[in-house]
């Protein structure tokens, strides 16, 4: 482009969230927070039993009981398109403990509540089958969607095992985990006429605007979806999950606004999950390290009620040079809620796999873990055999390990004491894909030379308002205090979902190609036939060669004799001529009692490429919040099935474990300058998810270090190594 401008005066400095002020003085509106008038509360009423039919709902005494408005069953969809009456209270046939039977509709959040405790549910329940046990895996099938993006075949992986002098064989596995974001999902629905405005956490305003008119027949124009604050999503808000038709349609039955928000146990089952994985994992290599095969047989379970893939071969499949490898994908169907995308998806369960092997092969070799990486470097996509747009994975082990303190590690397993501490250091690899979407936003100059950015994308809470912010501050040469960011309404230029760490990457081209094309029309404004990359713009004022000695974009707004001048774009779509991804290092120090088996994380350092960094401040914060949450994978998290009901038993946070304060160490987080100008106008590859990754094996790694246990199942909790 002809008229680029270099970013880099406002964007990347740490500068503070423009949000973060509303958010501490509770000034941000969140979903369930937005005041609307004749407001009723819905209240959901779910299967207790995993599998079989409902037989009988009574719900008449919940009907009149104190303040309910209506009850809804399955039996009450007939408002409905045909098509759309399975997608919500589905029945009577009953998938997995907690689907949605019923929802009551009352006056008051406590009236709901209590009503919905009166509905007689009377089931014929089936035995179910919960978990991945080893007796079910010869029933699994393969993926029926979407294959290519979990089954992986190069070279010819039988001779690549014979040639190995090496070889590692061993499963690993992880369990089911939930997102569990402060914020629970929250849905306010409110109908005028034929047009609906639902107000939900989302994090995708215009898929939830798709879903929503799809449901109900009618143009998406007529639906508006506004989500302006997120207290997390971490990909559970990545769907729009029945709740949120559920909650529109009470809202058309009852014909006033419907607030429906999950409670924390609903939080378990209504949304997805990070399904169970097993990767049975056989790795092969040459004396001098280098890897002859890499054979995988993955296996996830499924939901009967919908097919998404934890797609752990990912990962390997792209991360070392090895020339044969073949890695399936097994689908186990289990009576359970669907899984879903949790930060990370695919990279933070096979990272495990992946980066344990990984150091089992170095031991095998007696080779120092980050030398056998090196060794197994891929200089291309060893996939796709396109060239890396950029690769920092050197550069990352070479600085974390400098951070570290790597050389003081004592290879054999055991030999560093602290006291009765066994100590233990663990390194492992991240990747994740540098992934984008063309995004469309607009740019408006104001006559007092305010500016007025606006963009169909939402802030998980990550920092997208601050990062717009400074993008646009920088390409028109403004202060950030004069720029407004306008996101979270599916009524604003479209923008992709916020998943797969793309929002960055996306709507932050977009609004650099809005910004860029608001100040080319604004100097071509001012200078005519001039030519605009001549003139210099700081603090709203424009320099221009030969020209009058001081002409503001206000001066220039005000001269058009337009209340304002506004453009809109949309980014280009990328090439695919390059296989573009982030990669770190992950290094962990872990102290192990040698009696009891405690195991305290003492420190953590991430080093990562990933290309242009917009905040040093907000992009430290969402690094280290995944070092924190792959600490959380390592060593404690895990939604325990009972398997007799079906049923998850610690759908609370008090015995669902996320680390709190006292177990997170000193973390450390490192960036290396990376300039990628293939992966999008801005260079930047998005950081939402890569910090988790391969974090839960460094720490499984640094614990075989520390006292010559492998643990190959997470989490890793001390019962483990006694
Ligand atoms: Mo992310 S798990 O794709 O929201």
């Amino acid at each position: 482009m002809s008229s680029d401008v270099k970013l880099g005066t406002v964007v990347g400095l740490p500068m503070d969230r423009v949000d973060g002020r509303l958010k501490v003085t509770g000034g941000a509106k969140y979903s369930a927070d937005i005041p609307v008038q004749g407001v009723t509360y819905a209240v959901l009423v779910k299967s207790t039993i995993a599998k079989g039919k409902v037989t009988k709902i009574d719900a008449s005494d919940a009907k009149s009981a104190q303040g309910v408005i209506a009850v809804l069953t399955y039996e009450d969809k007939d408002m409905l398109p045909e098509a759309q009456r399975g997608k919500i209270l589905p029945g009577p046939e009953v998938h997995f403990s907690g689907q949605d039977l019923a929802v009551v509709i009352a006056d008051t959040l406590e009236h709901a509540t209590e009503a919905a405790g009166l509905v007689k549910i009377d089931y014929a329940p089936e035995a179910p089958a919960s978990v991945m046990t080893p007796d079910l895996l010869p029933s699994a099938h393969p993926p029926a969607s979407n294959g290519r993006r979990v089954t992986f075949e190069r070279g010819d992986v039988t001779s690549g095992l014979s040639a190995g002098s090496a070889r590692v064989q061993q499963v690993y596995t992880t369990p089911v985990e939930h997102h569990n974001p402060l914020e629970p999902h929250a849905t306010l629905a409110v109908w005028e006429g034929d047009k609906l405005t639902v107000y939900d956490a989302t994090q995708g305003v215009t898929g939830t605007q798709r879903t929503l008119s799809s449901l109900f027949g009618i143009p998406t124009q007529n639906v508006r979806v506004v989500s302006h604050f997120l207290g997390g999503g971490f990909g559970c808000k990545g769907m729009s999950w029945p709740h949120v038709s559920t909650a529109a349609f009470a809202a058309k039955v009852v014909g006033r606004p419907v607030k429906l928000v999950l409670r924390r146990e609903q939080m378990f089952t209504s949304n997805g999950h990070r399904p169970e994985t097993r990767q049975e994992i056989t790795l092969a290599a040459g004396k001098d390290g280098r890897l002859t095969a890499w054979s995988q047989s993955s296996y996830t379970e499924v939901s009967p009620v919908l097919e998404f893939i934890e797609p752990v071969g990912l990962m390997p499949s792209i991360m070392y040079a090895v020339p044969n490898l073949k890695i399936d994908h097994h689908l186990v169907t289990l009576d359970v809620p669907p899984g879903t995308y949790m930060r990370a998806p695919g990279e933070a369960s096979g990272s495990v796999g992946c980066e344990i092997a990984m150091d089992e092969l170095a031991y095998e070799l007696s080779l120092d873990p980050i030398e056998l990486r090196m060794r197994n470097y891929a200089e291309a996509d060893p996939q796709s055999k396109l060239p890396w747009s950029s690769n920092s994975l050197r550069e990352c082990y070479a600085k974390g390990a400098e951070a570290f303190g790597w050389s003081k590690r004592k290879p054999t397993p055991g030999r560093n004491k602290d006291g009765k501490w066994l100590v233990g250091y663990g390194v492992a690899s991240a990747t994740y894909p540098a992934n984008y979407q063309p995004a469309s936003a607009s740019a408006q100059m104001m006559a007092d030379g305010s500016v007025l950015i606006r963009c169909g994308t939402q802030d998980l809470g990550t920092g997208s308002y601050t990062i717009l912010t400074q993008i646009a501050a920088d390409v028109l040469g403004v202060q950030p205090d004069r720029v407004r960011t306008e996101i979270g309404d599916s009524s604003l230029p479209m923008a992709p979902g916020s998943g797969g760490s793309t929002s960055a990457a996306s709507a932050g081209s977009g609004v650099y190609v809005a910004a860029l094309a608001l100040r080319s029309k604004l100097i071509s404004m001012a200078i005519g036939d001039g030519k605009v990359e001549d003139v210099q713009v700081h603090n709203g004022v424009l320099a221009i060669p030969g020209g009058p000695r001081s002409m503001s974009y206000a001066d220039i707004v005000r001269k058009s004799g337009q209340p304002s001048i506004e453009v809109t774009t949309k980014a280009e779509a990328r090439s695919n001529d390059r296989s573009m991804h982030s990669f770190g290092a992950q290094f962990a120090e872990v102290h192990v009692d040698a009696d009891l088996g405690t195991i305290r994380v003492a420190k953590c350092v991430g080093a990562f490429g990933v290309g242009r960094v917009l905040n040093a401040k907000t992009a430290e914060s969402q690094l280290r919040g995944g070092i924190i949450w792959g600490i959380g994978m390592a060593l404690l998290e895990e939604t325990l099935m009972d398997p007799h009901f079906g049923r998850y038993v610690n759908m609370n946070l008090g015995e669902y474990h996320v680390p709190v304060n006292a177990d997170i160490p000193d973390i450390q987080v490192l960036t290396v300058p990376e300039e990628d100008p293939y992966v999008n106008a801005i260079g930047v590859k998005g950081i939402g998810e890569i910090g988790i990754v391969g974090c839960a094996a460094a720490i499984a790694n640094a614990i075989f270090n520390a006292t010559g246990k492998r643990v190959r199942s997470l989490p890793i909790t001390l019962d483990k190594l006694m």
